[in-house]
């Protein structure tokens, strides 16, 4: 086989899914922590953050240091390289989130034992589902009380219409936990909590049936734990690495993150079984990631990462081919040949410089305005990748300046938070209003906190006459002309440029669409 193909089959690209509070964070951290790219765990703290409230972003924005490498984490583990993509836990930042979600290859969910599905891990869920995406279970905090294992997993399979296949499974919980016992390799792994951060060792004990395991288990716990997984055997589906890599079953893990316990099995399931890159869904064609030449597409921008240097890293995911420092690339949209010199590559333990990335890596550009989220990179082919989304904002506010001399600036410094995704600015066409739509309020405080220290203008946000928008096209160009002069009031351009319905109420929205039915009311607006 090849190098590149060696390389491509290495890679496992994945986010992690779950409802704040369920330990994403804390299982990040210890993935890490078996990845050998950090020491001790601990470093990854001041992500969490950024889902409590603004003060803490504001906080967390004096260590943007981290958060270039917490985006996108990559690690070896045995012989493969995980790529490990953050996603933010706050509702409010949702969009990126799903985006996020159309770059990876699988997804890890994490369930609080004690909680059960959340509203947010059904969310995920669908986004999830939308692309078949293979999804492995990790249910934590086991050292907690939590409630019956069958029942979780009926849940699972009844709430976000899954088959489960338990891998692990429990020997007791809380305070009675004992460990877990793996179905498909037969053998028991001992609890021994381990909170300073060491990889946890415990005892590996063969055979559910073996004198050993009676002996470090007790008569008691032992018959109660065979008769348990008899039951479990007979009423859960076995593990099919079809099903899953189709994301019609999801294997099922147990484990308490916090003591790092249950991990290790967990991790070594998903090297084995997680999926190598696949294919990508592209305008003229699927694009197969072992084909030669290099492609690959954005799916998140971030500004300012460095506030020295006013910088936006727009990251990338490779879809297909290699790339290599100092190469030259098409930017598709803008039909022109690009050299990509400086990129950012990922690995976290490795010091030194990598100079090539391979299917399923992502890389860090360096945005000066003229890459947008959607964008295609490619060695000459004219494609588009298809399928990353805008969303239209559910809420809508004008932004006010204090110092009406600082126009200039504050236009610049809304488009370029704008590219992020998060908020989307809207100039509507009879007027000189700059509004910002976003999905969640905190999109604002942070949109103002950021204005003032990234671009010096101070900014108020205040309400308007608009509840919902509606990206609007009409293959009838005379009817949309039409359109365009009717419902001039309501209509504003986008940072990109395009034409958008911003409706005053729901009511206004439809009656509206009812009497256009030529024109096309979108709430999403694909990218590229
Ligand atoms: P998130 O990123 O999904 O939002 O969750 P995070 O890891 O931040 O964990 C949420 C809370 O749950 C944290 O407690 C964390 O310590 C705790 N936690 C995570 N995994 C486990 C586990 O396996 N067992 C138990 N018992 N707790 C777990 P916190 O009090 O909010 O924060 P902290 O003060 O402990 O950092």
């Amino acid at each position: 086989m090849s190098e590149f193909l060696q390389e491509m089959n290495r890679r496992r690209t994945f986010a992690i899914i779950s409802h704040p509070d369920a330990g994403k964070t804390t299982l990040t951290e210890k993935l890490l922590l078996f990845g050998g790219a950090i020491q001790l765990a601990g470093t990854v703290k001041g992500r969490k953050a950024a889902r409590h409230a603004t003060s803490d972003w504001m906080e967390l924005e004096k260590q943007r240091g981290i958060s270039v490498t917490s985006s996108v984490m990559q690690f070896p583990y045995g012989n493969r390289i995980v790529n490990l993509l953050d996603t933010p836990g706050h509702e409010d930042f949702s969009e990126d989130t799903y985006r996020t979600l159309t770059a990876v290859d699988s997804a890890l969910m994490v369930i609080d034992c004690a909680k059960g599905v959340e509203e947010r891990t059904i969310k995920l869920m669908d986004v999830c589902r939308l692309r078949d995406t293979p999804i492995m279970t990790f249910i934590n905090k086991l050292d907690r009380e939590g409630r019956e294992p069958l029942e979780l997993l009926d849940e699972v399979e009844k709430v976000l219409r899954i088959r489960c296949a338990p891998v692990t499974w429990p020997i007791g919980m809380g305070r009675e936990l004992k460990g877990v016992y793996h179905l498909l390799e037969d053998f028991i792994h001992l609890y021994a909590p381990s909170k300073d951060g060491r990889i946890n060792e415990g005892a590996i004990i063969a055979g559910l049936g073996s004198d050993e395991a009676a002996a470090a288990l007790g008569p008691d716990v032992i018959d109660a734990l065979r008769e348990e997984i008899e039951l479990v055997q007979g009423a859960a589906d076995p593990f099919d690495h079809a099903d899953y890599l189709a994301g019609r079953q999801t294997p099922v893990y147990f484990g308490s993150a916090i003591s790092n316990f249950g991990v290790q099995e967990m991790l070594d399931g998903f090297c084995r079984y997680a999926p190598p890159p696949r294919p990508r869904a592209a305008d003229a064609r699927a694009v197969a990631p072992h084909e030669e030449a290099f492609s690959g597409f954005v799916f998140k921008i971030q500004a300012n990462m460095d506030p020295q240097h006013r910088d936006r890293i727009a990251f990338l995911r490779v879809c297909s081919g290699v790339w290599r420092a100092g190469m030259k690339a098409r930017h598709v949209r803008l039909g022109r040949e690009v050299k990509i010199s400086d990129a950012l590559t990922f690995m976290a333990a490795e010091r030194e410089h990598v100079a090539e990335a391979y299917p399923g890596d992502i890389i860090g550009l360096h945005n000066h305005g003229t890459i947008r989220i959607g964008d295609t990179f490619t060695e000459g082919e004219a494609l588009a990748f298809t399928g990353v989304p805008d969303f239209a904002p559910e809420l809508f506010r004008r932004a006010r300046l204090r110092d009406p001399l600082k126009t200039k600036a504050l236009v610049k410094g809304l488009e370029q938070l704008c590219e992020e995704g998060a908020t989307q600015l809207f100039k509507p066409l009879n007027s000189n209003d700059l509004i910002l739509g976003a999905v969640g309020v905190l999109q604002f405080d942070v949109a103002a906190y950021r204005l003032k220290s990234e671009y010096n203008t101070d900014c108020l946000f205040e309400n308007v006459n608009v509840t919902t928008a509606r990206w609007v096209s009409c293959a009838d160009a005379k009817r949309f002309e039409e359109f365009r002069n009717k419902c001039f009031d309501n209509l504003a351009l986008d940072h990109h440029g395009e034409l958008v319905y911003i409706a005053p109420t729901r009511v206004n929205l439809q009656l509206t669409q009812e009497r256009w039915p030529e024109v096309r009311f979108s709430a999403t607006r694909e990218h590229g």
